[in-house]
């Protein structure tokens, strides 16, 4: 096995981007526009690893979810399964591996069906159960500690708590042993006290069952507690990737201490709101250069202007922000940009391409 096949993640999505198109006006006056929904953004999920995304609603986390699930096709980008091109389609095989576990675990399992019932359909499907689907349906009950699982195989999804039936939809997602676990927001309808048991609960299939597993917030303090790696999304684009610790330690994005300031905080009486800083733009009219500048409070011209690059802040962590290229060469950009607005006219910079100026740029 060479060392490329060995470091190579289960699953990586390469500049993910999705368009959808909506229409807009009425009569003859409609016409389709694109929502920018999720642009060249690009995650790795490891064997062994929690990988968190994190921003508030409308960043683009469900859309990135679903295209590394097959569930709907990006526009761009790249799909890679074990380091090479996942297959086309959706196949059986794919979905098996891949599984995903969804906020609402109420809407999720079908009322009129007991747990039992919900266990032996994924099992029969992908002939998971070798002859012996009691205990196939006991040992899955088992690993998401409901136990003992008697207790809860005869049970309807109402006769359960919120997270009773969260984990029965994440015994689900295992029966057909799957090796990426994407969970959309699985604690967020949750009630407060039971949220660390489901947490508690990925954390062990990481480490016992060493699954790759995404972990899809909007709660920041939870990826904290549980993700290895935090990507940071804002309106459809990656702003920042570290590893967890150094991301919330030294967060380099202004999105992300934003989000860091809002977080609850025991040691702190009143946590300032994140609406007090305005509101992420609509996907429709997105703000020209950083989509973060009308909320920044470091915004400077070339921010308004053009796509911030992706910075290597240390090792593992990036961010894509003009604060951290070198005064110098942030200068130079912006001459640039200004020489060829002034020779091609005004030009709208919001989807420029973002590229990486690596380790050499300084913070200012
Ligand atoms: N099927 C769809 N059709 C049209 N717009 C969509 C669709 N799915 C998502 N969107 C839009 O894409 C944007 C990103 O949505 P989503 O990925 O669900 O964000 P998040 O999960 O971060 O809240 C939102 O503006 C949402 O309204
Ligand atoms: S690029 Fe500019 S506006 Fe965007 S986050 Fe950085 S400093 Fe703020
Ligand atoms: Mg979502």
């Amino acid at each position: 096995m060479s060392a490329a096949t060995a470091v190579a993640p289960v699953l990586e999505g390469r500049d993910l981007t999705k368009y959808f198109w909506v229409k807009q006006g009425r009569g003859p006056l409609a016409r389709r526009v694109p929502i920018h929904a999720v642009e060249r953004v690009s995650v790795r999920l490891d064997a062994g690893k929690v990988t968190a995304i994190v921003g508030e609603s409308g960043a683009g986390k469900t859309t990135v979810a679903r295209m590394l699930a097959k569930i709907i096709r990006p526009d761009a980008g790249q799909l890679l399964l074990d380091g090479r091109p996942a297959p086309g389609g959706r196949p059986r095989s794919y979905a098996a591996q891949v599984q995903m576990i969804l906020q609402d675990p109420f809407a999720s399992l079908n009322p009129v069906h007991r747990v039992r019932h919900h266990l032996i359909r994924p099992l029969e499907i992908h002939h998971m159960a070798h002859g012996n689907v009691d205990a196939a349906v006991a040992d899955l009950l088992r690993r998401v500690a409901l136990e003992p699982p008697d207790n809860f195989t005869g049970k309807f999804p109402h006769e359960l708590s919120g997270g009773q039936r969260q984990r029965v939809a994440i015994a689900r997602a295992l029966a057909v042993r799957p090796r990426v676990l994407i969970a959309d927001e699985p604690v967020s309808m949750l009630d407060v006290s039971i949220r660390l048991g489901v947490l508690n609960l990925l954390a062990d299939l990481r480490d016992r069952e060493h699954l790759a597993i995404l972990y899809i917030t909007h709660d920041i303090a939870s990826a904290r507690y549980l993700a290895d790696t935090i990507i940071v999304m804002y309106a459809g684009k990656l702003v920042e990737a570290a590893p967890s610790v150094s991301l919330t330690d030294n967060p380099a994005h202004p999105y992300t201490q934003l989000l860091l300031s809002a977080a609850p905080d025991p040691d702190r009486v009143q946590t300032p709101a994140l609406s007090a800083r305005g509101a992420p733009p609509s996907l429709l009219a997105l703000p020209s250069g950083c989509r973060f500048h009308p909320r920044c409070p470091h915004v400077m011209d070339v921010c308004r202007r053009q796509v911030p690059p992706s910075i290597a802040i240390s090792s593992g962590h990036t961010a894509a922000c003009w604060l951290h290229v070198d005064p110098a060469q942030r200068q130079a950009s912006e001459n640039g940009l200004l020489a060829t607005a002034t020779a091609q006219g005004p030009a709208n910079h919001a989807d420029a391409g973002s590229g990486s100026l690596g380790k050499d740029s300084k913070k200012r």
